[in-house]
């Protein structure tokens, strides 16, 4: 079987209106601007409002991601919603927006990979619409993490946003888009970084609730130490699997979960910080959202140009990982 050449026809994002400075948190838990400047790079972060979910979010980003790449809902063969914080279990937040959308046609379903959520989910759009099962897939990272961030812990609260990106993928001519996949996981690091109230295995409760079982538990250094070692990994395997070497990088666009991690990636790939697309002091670490936001703004600022080699690395709970290479 042949198989299409697939990339991105048009990206959209979202943020909500509502921004929380590290002067505000300063009220809210016992840190600095300058801890979390220095420790992070983050500045400020979106919250949505009180009447906002996920899908909210992924709405407004699809309805951009689909005038960008000038196709319309009707269009959509399928919608993967990339998140670690559906508008409810079920039914998937992929299916809420295939509904608001009127993507009449489209399947739907939500993936859970993390922060690395939507390489998994490019990837996955990818392989149906390189093998012809479907022409045009709707990928959204969104996450809505301040619903479940714990604002009286320092040590997590200071590095979460909401927000969410959208990418249309489709054909498009030999030698140009996705040339490769790096996807990973190391589920023995499972315990690093989870929620674990609200599942099967620890339903809600009052117990659950009164544990503060709901919220993000991390353990920042671990996961630090991971994140360090797997992006530049993760990075060169892309590379190498696309028949490429770090020196061909037009533009690194990374998880942006601490500019120390993202510093530590560039300088193992040798990349100055001009190759490296970089919103975090603005948005900080909004999981699934934050490699198709900042997918989204190069696009928007023009730091991408027909021809050019983007890569996109990332990784998360579960542990996950995930890294792409694509030729603009
Ligand atoms: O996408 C999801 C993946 N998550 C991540 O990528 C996060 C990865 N980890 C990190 O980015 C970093 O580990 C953190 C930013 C979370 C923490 O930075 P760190 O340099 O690893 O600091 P630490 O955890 O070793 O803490 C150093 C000190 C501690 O105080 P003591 O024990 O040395 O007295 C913390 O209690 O900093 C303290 N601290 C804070 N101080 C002021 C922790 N959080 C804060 C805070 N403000 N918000």
């Amino acid at each position: 079987m042949t198989l299409r050449s697939v990339g991105i026809l048009g990206t959209g994002k979202y943020v909500p209106d509502r921004v929380l400075t590290n002067a505000d948190l300063e009220k809210m838990v016992d840190t600095n601007d300058e801890w979390i400047v220095s420790r992070t790079g983050m500045k400020e972060r979106r919250i949505a409002a009180p009447d906002q979910a996920t899908s909210d979010l992924a709405f407004h980003a699809a309805q951009a991601a689909l005038r960008s790449a000038g196709i319309t809902a009707e269009q959509l063969d399928l919608i993967i919603v990339a998140t670690i914080t559906p508008d409810m279990a079920f039914p998937s937040t992929a299916c809420i927006l295939q509904d608001r959308l009127g993507a009449k046609k489209a399947a739907a379903f939500d993936l859970s990979a993390a922060c690395s959520g939507f390489i998994y989910g490019l990837a996955t759009a990818n392989n149906f619409i390189a093998t012809g099962m479907y022409e045009y897939v709707l990928v959204i990272g969104a996450d809505c993490l301040s619903r479940i961030t714990d604002y009286t812990d320092r040590n997590t609260c200071v590095l979460f946003g909401d927000g969410a990106g959208a990418a249309v993928l489709g054909a498009v001519p030999e030698g140009r888009g996705f040339r490769s996949f790096e996807l990973g996981a190391d589920g023995s690091g499972g315990e690093l970084l989870n929620l674990k109230g609200g599942g099967s295995r620890m339903p809600a409760s009052i117990e659950s609730v009164e544990g503060r079982n709901h919220y993000i538990y991390m353990a920042g250094s671990e996961v630090f130490k991971f994140a360090v070692r797997i992006m530049g990994n993760a990075a060169e395997e892309a590379l190498k699997k696309a028949g490429m070497t770090k020196e061909d990088i037009n533009l690194l666009i990374p998880h942006q979960a601490n500019n120390r991690i993202i510093q530590a990636s560039l300088s193992r790939l040798n990349l100055p910080e001009e190759k490296c697309m970089i919103n975090l002091p603005k948005y900080a670490n909004t999981s699934a959202a934050s490699i198709p936001l900042a997918l989204a703004e190069a696009a928007e600022e023009g730091r991408m140009r027909e021809g050019d080699c983007v890569v996109l690395v990332g990784f998360g709970g579960g542990l996950t990982w995930g890294a792409s290479v694509i030729i603009w």
